[in-house]
């Protein structure tokens, strides 16, 4: 295997919406691998700082916490410049954060809408954006984008809202891989099915909903976090999938309706 990572040299990985669940999981698998990590939060600075003991405790080189709205670029901007001071260059990003809603498309209005949107497709668009620059800095980079089932399939609980924002997603993905791939950097997604977090824990909050929502799946089961953060590594690593780019895994237990 050619191996694209210099064992000496720091890696560095981003995960927004690292305090809690599917982004949580990712960043401790991190630190596993003895990368250097950022996460960021919305509100929940206690859950960040739970995160970033467990990362140091884990070993990671660095353990930092920022608190950034991704739908809001002036936060986004600051990241980035405290960044620049902190570290030299980013190897792996992922777009995790995520908000969901439900109800029909009568049940919800125009600012439900476009929350949605905003903190899931325009998120990623913007943090990707502004940390670019320090993507491209890096030995090797890579950017991970979290999608959804609900972006393949209508078959979903979720509103049209986030079935439209995980499909843009997706086409972000392919995009990007493309417009990214001449400077060296691989652009992948993941789409899972039901992972047991707070996102859908009102879905899944008794032993009925529970069996239903496996029942759904061939495999009869509910993704646990560390699922994905096994798969979003996978793709991060050059070492582990150096030849995928634009490439959409879907993590969805074999419920492809
Ligand atoms: N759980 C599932 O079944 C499932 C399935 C497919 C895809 N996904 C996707 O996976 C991603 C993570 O979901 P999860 O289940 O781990 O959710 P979660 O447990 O609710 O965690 C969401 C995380 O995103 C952060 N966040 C929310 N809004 C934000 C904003 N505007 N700006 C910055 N950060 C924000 C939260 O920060 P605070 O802690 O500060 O609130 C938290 O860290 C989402 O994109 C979701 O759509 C989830």
């Amino acid at each position: 295997m050619i191996d694209q990572m210099d064992r000496d040299t720091n890696v560095y990985a981003l995960v927004t919406g690292g305090s809690r669940g599917i982004g949580r999981a990712t960043a401790l698998r991190f630190a596993r691998e003895g990368w250097g990590v950022i996460i960021t939060y919305r509100s929940r600075a206690d859950r960040a700082e739970e995160v970033v003991k467990e990362l140091s405790r884990l070993g990671a080189p660095l353990a930092l916490s920022y608190k950034v709205d991704v739908s809001n670029e002036e936060d986004i901007i600051k990241l980035k410049e405290d960044l620049e001071k902190k570290i030299p260059y980013l190897n792996v990003l992922v777009n995790n954060a995520g908000v969901i809603n439900s109800g029909t498309i009568e049940e919800i209005d125009s600012s439900e809408w476009r929350k949605v949107i905003d903190v899931n497709l325009t998120g990623p668009f913007l943090v990707t954006k502004h940390l670019l620059p320090l993507l491209l800095r890096a030995p090797w980079a890579s950017i991970i984008n979290v999608s959804s089932i609900a972006g393949q399939t209508g078959n979903v609980l979720a509103s049209v809202a986030y079935a439209a924002s995980k499909a843009g997603l997706i086409g972000f993905t392919k995009r990007l891989a493309v417009e990214l791939a001449p400077r060296g950097i691989r652009v992948n997604a993941v789409a899972p099915s039901f992972v047991e977090t707070d996102l859908v824990r009102e879905f899944i909050d008794t032993p009925e909903k529970r069996k239903r929502i496996e029942e759904l799946h061939p495999l009869k089961m509910i993704l646990k976090p560390e699922d994905v953060a096994e798969a979003i590594l996978f793709l991060a690593d050059p070492n582990r999938s150096r030849s995928i780019t634009g490439h959409i895994l879907s993590l969805n237990a074999g419920r492809y309706t």
